[in-house]
Parts: C-alpha cells; sequence; structure tokens
C-alpha cells in the first residue's frame, strides 16, 4: 500500500491488514488517549476542499496519536481563493516538508490526480472524492460489521438509499465483496442507482420493505444533494416514505441486526430518529473506531514508505 485511493482492487490480505492493525491499536488502548510513536518526525498534512466533520477530525487525532506532526490547510483561507492551482498548492507544501497528504475534494479523481504528480516517498490519503471513493469510511464500516458480526462469510447487508452519488456505497460495496460477504443489497428508487450496478455483484431492490428482509447489516445513506441536479432530486417527504429507516421497516431486518451509517444524518429524510437513536444504531461507534482504523492506515503507509527509503 503505497497510497490508499479507493478499496477497488484492493486485495483481501491489505484490507484484513488495515483491520487487524486498527484492533492491534485498539487492544494497546487507542480508542483512549494513549499515544504512539509511529509517526514521530513526520508531517501529516490535511487537505480538505470540502467540508467534513468525522473524516478531517479523526484523521487529526489519529495522526497525533501516532505523534505525527499535523497541519490542517485551511483551504478557504489558502491561496487557492487567488488562482493557485491544486498542484501547484501540492509542490509548495511538498517543499515544507510534508509526508502524507489526506485529501478530500468535490471532483471525482482529484486524490489519484495528485498521487500521480508528487514526489516519490510522500504518500496520499484519499479521505473522499467527489462520488468515486471513500475508502477509510469503508475501512471503519468493514471494522464496525467485523466487530459486531465476528466475519463477513454468513452476512447479508443492505446498503439504503442515494447509491448513484455515494463514494461511500462504492467503497463499501467494493470492500464487501473483496472480504467475501456473500450477499450484498442495494436498495433505492431508480433514479437514484447507478445504470449496470448489478456488475459490481450486488442485487438490486427498489421495496425498501422487501430488501430489508433478514438482513444483518443496514448501511443508510445520505441525500447527496450537493451533487444532484433536480432531475434526481426527490421531494424529501417522499423519499422518507419509501426509503426513510423507520422502526417498523427495521423489523424487518434479523432482530439483531444492526444499523450504520457514515455521517452526516439528515434525521426524517433518511432516518428516523427513532432507529437513530435506538439500541440497534451503531453510528456513533462507527466514528471512534474511525481513529483506529485511520490510525491504521497512516501506520502502514509509512511503514512502506519507509522500505521503500523515505
Ligand atoms: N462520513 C463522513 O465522511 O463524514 P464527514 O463528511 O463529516 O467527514
Amino acid at each position: 500500500l503505497i497510497h490508499l485511493l479507493t478499496t477497488e482492487g484492493l486485495p483481501k490480505r491489505i484490507l484484513n491488514q488495515v483491520l487487524d492493525r486498527a484492533a492491534e491499536f485498539v487492544a494497546q488502548g487507542a480508542d483512549g488517549n494513549k499515544k504512539f510513536g509511529h509517526l514521530a518526525g513526520r508531517s501529516v498534512f490535511n487537505l480538505f476542499f470540502e467540508n467534513s466533520t468525522r473524516t478531517r477530525t479523526t484523521f487529526e487525532i489519529a495522526a497525533k496519536r501516532l505523534s505525527a506532526d499535523v497541519i490542517n490547510l485551511n483551504i478557504q483561507a489558502s491561496s487557492t481563493a487567488k488562482g493557485e492551482t491544486l498542484l501547484d498548492t501540492i509542490h509548495n507544501l511538498e517543499a515544507m516538508g510534508a509526508d502524507l497528504f489526506v485529501v478530500r475534494h468535490a471532483q471525482s479523481g482529484a486524490a489519484h490526480l495528485i498521487a500521480e504528480h508528487v514526489q516519490p516517498g510522500i504518500a496520499v490519503v484519499n479521505a473522499g472524492d467527489g462520488r468515486h471513493a471513500h475508502p477509510t469510511q469503508a475501512l471503519l464500516d468493514m471494522y464496525t460489521i467485523r466487530h459486531y458480526k465476528g466475519d463477513f462469510t454468513n452476512l447479508r447487508v443492505a446498503i439504503v438509499g442515494d447509491i448513484l452519488h455515494s463514494r461511500v456505497a462504492r467503497s463499501q460495496i467494493h470492500a464487501l465483496t473483496t472480504l467475501g460477504c456473500p450477499e450484498v443489497r442495494v436498495i433505492g428508487p431508480k433514479t437514484l442507482l447507478p445504470t449496470g450496478i448489478e456488475s459490481l455483484g450486488v442485487h438490486v431492490h427498489h421495496d425498501m420493505r422487501e430488501g430489508l428482509k433478514d438482513v444483518d447489516v443496514v448501511a443508510m445513506l445520505r441525500l447527496q444533494n450537493e451533487r444532484m441536479s433536480g432531475a434526481y432530486l426527490p421531494s424529501t417527504q417522499e423519499f422518507f416514505k419509501y426509503y426513510g429507516l423507520t422502526p417498523e421497516k427495521l423489523a424487518l431486518a434479523k432482530p439483531d441486526a444492526i444499523v450504520m451509517h457514515p455521517g452526516p444524518m439528515n434525521r426524517g429524510v433518511e432516518i428516523d430518529s427513532a432507529v437513530a437513536d435506538g439500541e440497534r444504531a451503531v453510528i456513533l461507534p462507527q466514528v471512534t473506531f474511525g481513529i483506529a482504523v485511520r490510525m491504521a492506515v497512516m501506520n502502514i503507509v509509512a511503514e512502506n514508505q519507509a522500505r521503500r527509503g523515505n
């Protein structure tokens, strides 16, 4: 693992390496305030060109727990506002001694572009690019599923909502299928499902009640309004009626099914508060697990940097 840009094509061995390493960090106290020295002397630059609460903050906590120097570039106050290109910004930050860039960008492919142009030895971790990929979110989701369900080999997982615009859904599907999950369902209206999604090995459902039957995991998604044009945008009341997760619809899943959501949630649009705050929801544990998973990713990337001579 030199850069982490997507879960697509990532071998099972590497997915498990990240999950196992995260579990080791947790066992050693990483979910408290314990400090580790793995990234001492290294500089992690957080470059969030698009808003974030969970990803940006947990990457910062994770890097600090590993003793890295962490620089959060304030994009709004940076010289990108004066017309500096993305790559010129990157090259200037390289000149300041960056070792690892954590990048979120509204354009699909931005992290790949940066990875193609950074100096050898500098790593790029994709923190979400457009509707393309959000690999560390998928990894923390896999960690969450493994934590509550043991393994993937007997699971039915339903991913529900705006699949079309969701980088999280794509990254989850690739990770789940690689980890051996035998049944991944996607549930949503035709307008919010990408054409040909069946080719990824998923089962498509438009009727949420049918799709939720006997699933072990319900992974909800937000309507990605910021990536939609009018053609896709359903009314929120209508969406909630057909695709909102209510206690009544959740009752169709297995009695011990867990409910996940990457956040931010829109209560009353894709999820009812009674479910979001209910005993089956593991939405806040997902956030906590994100720290150890991001520690694991940065640790593994840095080890590989060291092996390659930086
Ligand atoms: N799940 C997620 O990416 O949340 P943020 O946008 O707050 O980082």
